[in-house]
């Protein structure tokens, strides 16, 4: 397979704070302006470029926050300063930007399209007004559905996030937002279950965990039953439509984070090293305020990376390719580590094919569906804690 690379940009502007996030956001008006906060990562762009070679950029994603607040000029010239240094955008990069419901104008989705974003990804989290409110989102289901219809009246690509397990929420309430997905159709859907500590006010009241997991089916065979694919354990695309960014991830491929709180992975160590910026923002500012050009991840501070050792990249690599239905491919496997490496993993795989958590396929190994619903017990499995040589 041909290397790819990809670019993630991380805006942390929010209108308000929604309870269950642990996202590093802020109220647009407790931090510095877009502006500052633009020029900083056109810093830590020049600062950190020979981290990885010059090359084509396969995906471009913009998250956050929410990257529809901030002016679309910013965006622009976070993506030109990457093109300064050889890193270069084209017609087949895949450009995403995440957008909250009610965040769109006419004038913001010109600027969008004339930069090159070709995917949008809805936060749509669920259609109940009164699961919003309990939330803390800022925007009404009705402004979603606004949202949904502006976005088709341009014909564009988009994917919607939906939130599940909320407090109170039943199968009837999760039947009715599946309905809003069926209706909508859109080329792409990540479902996720809420996660929230257990001092949370909203820990309280959600669906069991057998609930949860017949949410989690009912979501499952609804979306297949409707011409979806679920490539990766929590996200379904329609044929052609998988998030090459987010594929990036689970593909051993290298990808650049920039900005508060995003992380790294580069290939420049034999093993690979993964790294990530700090979660406050005054921490960030100071820290790319020092004017500092480095030549390799592991000239920042300690607690900013890790350099994997062999067992770790190992480990690293079955989890995310597991979490793919392309699976664990052996021939990858054995090319990345070698034949002794692969005869640690071989045994550890049938042995869970004959529990069910696996099967075999042509080119490795894949999770059944029961295996999805128990994958961190897969994972575990497959987690190497010695050193190999
Ligand atoms: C960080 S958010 C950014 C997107 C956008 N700001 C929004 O909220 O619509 C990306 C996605 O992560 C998911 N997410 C955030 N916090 C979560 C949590 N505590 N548990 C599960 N999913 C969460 C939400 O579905 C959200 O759409
Ligand atoms: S809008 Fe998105 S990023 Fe912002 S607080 Fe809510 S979930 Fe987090």
């Amino acid at each position: 397979m041909k290397p790819k690379f990809g670019v993630y940009f991380h805006i942390p502007y929010c209108i308000q704070r929604c309870t269950y996030c642990d996202f590093a956001t802020y109220e647009k008006s407790q931090i510095m302006p877009p502006e500052s906060y633009t020029n900083l990562v056109l810093k830590e762009i020049q600062q950190r470029k020979n981290f990885y070679s010059p090359q084509n950029l396969d995906t471009i994603y913009f998250g956050g926050g929410t990257p529809s607040l901030v002016d679309p000029q910013n965006i622009l010239l976070m993506v030109s300063e990457l093109e300064k240094y050889g890193f270069i955008k084209g017609p087949d990069t895949e450009m995403t930007l995440e957008i909250n419901p009610a965040t769109l104008t006419p004038d913001k989705m010109k600027s969008y399209i004339d930069i090159g974003f070709n995917r949008f990804s809805v936060g749509a989290q669920t259609f109940s007004n009164a699961q919003l409110k309990k939330v803390r989102r800022e925007h009404t289901a009705e402004q979603t559905l606004e949202t949904l219809t502006f976005l088709q009246s341009y014909g564009v690509n988009y994917s919607f996030d939906l939130l599940f397990a909320l407090p109170g929420q039943t199968i009837e309430d999760l039947k009715l937002d599946l309905d809003q997905v069926i209706h909508y159709s859109p080329s792409h859907v990540s479902p996720y279950c809420l996660t929230v500590p257990d001092e949370n006010p909203l820990a309280k009241g959600r669906p069991t965990d057998e609930t949860q997991v017949e949410m989690f089916d009912l979501i499952t065979q609804t979306l297949t039953a409707n011409g979806y694919h679920q490539y990766e354990i929590s996200n379904f695309a329609k044929p052609g439509f998988e998030s090459l960014h987010n594929s990036l991830y689970w593909q051993d491929q290298e990808w650049w984070g920039l900005g508060l709180s995003s992380h790294s992975y580069s290939k420049q160590t034999p093993w690979g090293v993964r790294y990530w910026n700090v979660k406050s923002i005054k921490d960030y500012e100071k820290q790319i305020m020092q004017n500092e050009t480095l030549q390799s991840p592991l000239q920042l501070p300690a607690a900013q990376f890790e350099n994997l050792e062999k067992h770790q990249a190992l480990t690293d690599f079955c989890h995310t390719s597991l979490r793919m239905a392309t699976g664990l491919n052996l021939q990858h496997l054995t090319t990345k580590f070698d034949r002794e490496t692969a005869q640690l993993v071989l045994p550890i795989c049938d042995k869970l094919v004959k529990r069910k958590w696996l099967e075999p396929i042509p080119t490795g190994y894949r999770l059944t569906q029961g295996g999805i619903v128990l994958s961190n017990q897969v994972f575990l499995e497959l987690t190497f804690m010695d050193k190999l040589s």
